[in-house]
């Protein structure tokens, strides 16, 4: 069609009304992130050392929570174990892009306190409820739903978390699980066999391990 003729001159603000209602549906579906706050969390994760002393994730089994989450636009989220909040920063990131929020739970006050400044550092305390008492006790009470766990406490307990959790957690979320190649988290499902034997077992999972070497689990819960 010639740009100057007449049906040309007809439909031009016909397609300029359809294109401003199609930005408008796109626009409405997606998450404000605040201004900069990549560069601010970026920025952070690299200038704070995280040692081994508050047992966290080494950055490559955070970035793989954080892509799991991006992957999977997860909005509901449940860390247990904040320690100073390294695998936290990694996961409300992701949420800061999926308009989701965490909550993560720990039982040391001073761990507790060093992830609420941390979490504030990183930009990321809206999106964050860091919860200060003992996961025995708050995740059994914990309503959820939820699509994204972490597990990343007590390796003891990580069959009864997982028992507790597993109800709440939606068809098609992800339920992750750290150090379950190493030390105690290779040992518990509380049946003689190890954590993992029991999470290969389940029928309703599908599980695969990832990880630097401790083992980081990776179970989906199946849609049907
Ligand atoms: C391996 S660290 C968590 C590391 C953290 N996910 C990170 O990467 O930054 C385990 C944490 O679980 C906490 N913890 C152990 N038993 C707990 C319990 N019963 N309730 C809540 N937190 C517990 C410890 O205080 C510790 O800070």
């Amino acid at each position: 069609m010639n740009p100057t003729s007449r049906g040309w001159r007809r439909l031009f603000p016909r397609l300029l009304v359809l294109a401003a209602i199609l930005a408008g549906r796109a626009s409405a579906g997606a998450v404000r992130q605040a201004p900069g706050l990549d560069a601010r969390v970026q920025a952070f994760l690299e200038s704070h050392d995280w040692g081994w002393g508050n047992m966290n994730v080494p950055a490559v089994d955070g970035r793989t929570l954080y892509e799991i989450i991006l992957k999977n636009k997860y909005t509901r989220a449940l860390e247990i174990g904040t320690s100073t909040g390294h695998s936290g920063t990694w996961i409300a990131w992701a949420l800061s892009k999926t308009g989701g929020k965490l909550i993560t739970i720990d039982i040391d006050e001073t761990r507790h306190r060093e992830a609420l400044e941390n979490f504030k550092a990183a930009g990321l305390s809206s999106i964050i409820d860091a919860r200060l008492g003992d996961a025995h006790e708050i995740v059994p009470s914990l309503p959820g739903p939820f699509d994204f766990v972490f597990s990343d406490a007590d390796k003891d307990w990580y069959p009864n978390y997982l028992k507790a959790v597993l109800p709440k957690l939606l068809p098609g979320g992800c339920y992750a699980t750290h150090n379950v190649s190493a030390g105690r988290g290779r040992r518990g499902s509380g049946g003689g066999g190890s954590y993992l034997e029991l999470l290969l077992g389940l029928p309703e999972l599908t599980t695969t391990v990832e990880g630097n070497g401790n083992g980081l689990a990776i179970s989906y819960k199946k849609k049907n």
